[in-house]
């Protein structure tokens, strides 16, 4: 699909791989709005780039539904709908005190990387479903963030694995299901990133992770992020994929 003035929607785009991906389908011409809970963040990104910002918590039906209201309003129906809100706090099924995780926390991971997804996912195909298809007879692409902790949870990452191996697991089901309408769906998956998370860790933090990745031994950028997404959009043969972008690294269980 081409981006030419297409409506994109971009989920925690306020920082990150999501401000990545806002600056790049914007440079590309697309009318973006930003989904995000950051507003000062959000509002700076869409000055400087010419987006919309709307304050949305993906995790409420809601406050999803009023953004793509506003969103809609404003660019008309979305064409491109790419997730990347999402939060990644660890923790132990059995805490080093013996105490069990509480349900609560395993609970809101869920809801914010996996049902959030699904929430911009079915509102996203909704719209698109109501497009002009093109003459390939598209009429949306939906990109989804999962992480290579899908695959190679490590200790901690109950939740948040959990979380992404239901995205990944999503991702056929979904471009089988949405293929009807024209609509692709396709997930990245990303390994370590240089996102404003990563570069809280102290330097030596970064460097010792940074070891780890085979080639290149280094973090990834978030424009490598937003290549991806732009090949995702451009590509018609391209569905039901999940991509791992993580320079050949397996995570070890610690
Ligand atoms: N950075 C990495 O190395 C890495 C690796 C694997 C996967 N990921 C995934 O990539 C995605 C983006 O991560 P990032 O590194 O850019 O993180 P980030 O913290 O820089 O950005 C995430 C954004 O999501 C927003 N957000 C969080 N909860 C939200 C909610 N309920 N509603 C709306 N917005 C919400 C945050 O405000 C933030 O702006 C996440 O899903 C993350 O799990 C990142």
């Amino acid at each position: 699909m081409e981006f030419n003035q297409i409506p994109a929607i971009v989920s925690g785009g306020a920082s990150g791989l999501g401000e990545s991906t806002v600056r790049a389908l914007a440079a590309e011409g697309c009318r973006v709005a930003i989904l995000d809970l950051q507003e000062e963040q959000g509002q700076a990104l869409a000055a400087e780039t010419g987006a919309l910002f709307i304050r949305c918590d993906v995790s409420s039906a809601d406050s999803a539904e009023q953004a793509f209201r506003l969103a809609r309003e404003a660019h008309g129906p979305c064409g491109i709908a790419v997730n990347c809100a999402g939060i990644a706090p660890a923790g132990r099924i059995v805490g080093k005190d013996g105490s069990p995780m509480p349900l609560e926390q395993f609970a809101r991971v869920i809801q914010v990387n996996l049902t959030g997804t699904f929430n911009l996912l079915r509102l996203a195909a909704a719209e698109m479903a109501g497009r002009d298809a093109n003459a390939d007879g598209e009429r949306g692409v939906i990109i989804n963030t999962a992480s290579i902790a899908a695959f190679e949870g490590q200790i901690g990452q109950a939740a948040y694995s959990a979380s992404k191996g239901g995205v990944v697991a999503m991702t056929l089901q979904a471009a089988r299901e949405l293929a009807r309408h024209g609509i692709r769906v396709n997930t990245i998956a990303p390994g370590l990133f240089m996102t404003p998370m990563m570069a809280a860790m102290p330097q030596e933090v970064q460097d010792s992770l940074a070891a780890t990745l085979p080639f290149p031994s280094r973090l990834g950028r978030p424009q490598e992020y937003a290549l991806m997404v732009q090949q995702m959009v451009r590509n018609p043969v391209l569905n039901g994929e999940t991509v791992r972008l993580d320079c050949a690294l397996r995570m070890a269980p610690r």
